[in-house]
């Protein structure tokens, strides 16, 4: 059984006040044996910050790690996955599509940063999802596979990283794909797993899905099959939608 994992996405929102309010009124709800796991990645500037706060049954996650090896030295704007760690996150997230289309992030990039976030004792969200060409042009299931075989190292496990599929014409739109299309695109991503990490390593690794996961479509997405979760930007925002899809799980 895979358990399931509400992950929530602040991207570039909250200062410091408000880091604090959305945090502390999601941290109160959470207990340690809550039958999902529940995982927050607010931005750089206050992820230290929210991991000081108390946050039992609650994992804290950055948005990002710096693409060199190297734990420091000459990368002006840089953040390494040591230094991640250090603040006290357990996970982050790599391969955000917003990464991949203002950052020119590629395939082999997500990789790199995956694999660092992997060695630093990190577990990595890797995101994927195919663009609105992509998929008039019926081309989702091919662009997904080839991202999950490019994107995922020989490093990883079911432990250590987590797939977030996310379909880019999905996200902020309030567009949702069918729960047919989900479920096609989830079992294309696990066979892909199975043949870059093996079957065993690929039927227990987690598959979210992400784009416009809202209170009212969440226990139908969550219910796919091969839908180990959810990645959730705007709805995350706010404590009391970001719980009300954390209660969707069955
Ligand atoms: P959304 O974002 O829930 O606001 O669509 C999801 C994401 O980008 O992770």
């Amino acid at each position: 059984m895979r358990k399931k994992l509400i992950a929530g996405n602040w991207k570039m929102n909250s200062l410091k006040s408000e880091a604090k309010a959305l945090a502390e009124a999601v941290f109160s709800k959470a207990k340690t044996d809550m039958p999902f796991d529940m995982l927050v990645c607010p931005p750089m500037n206050v992820l230290g910050f929210v991991a000081e706060l108390p946050h039992d049954g609650v994992f804290i996650g950055a948005q990002d790690v710096a693409e060199t090896q190297k734990a420091s030295g000459a990368f002006t704007g840089d953040i390494s996955a040591q230094m991640v760690k250090d603040l006290g996150a357990d996970w982050t997230l790599v391969g955000h599509s917003e990464r991949r289309q203002y950052h020119g992030e590629t395939n082999a990039i997500v990789k790199q940063k995956a694999e660092n976030a992997i060695n630093a004792g990190l577990t990595v969200v890797i995101c994927i999802g195919e663009t609105l060409n992509e998929r008039e042009a019926g081309k989702a299931v091919e662009v997904v596979r080839n991202q999950t075989r490019e994107c995922v190292s020989a490093l990883a496990n079911a432990e250590n990283c987590v797939i977030a599929y996310e379909p880019v014409w999905a996200i902020g739109t309030g567009k949702v794909p069918t729960t047919a299309d989900v479920a096609e695109i989830h079992a294309a991503v696990r066979d892909e797993l199975a043949k870059v990490l093996g079957s065993e390593i690929a039927d227990k690794m987690r598959i979210l899905y992400g784009g416009s996961v809202k209170p009212e479509n969440a226990k139908e997405l969550l219910n796919v099959e091969n839908v180990d979760g959810a990645l959730i930007g705007g709805a995350s925002l706010k404590a009391d939608s970001f719980w009300a899809i954390a209660e969707a799980v069955k």
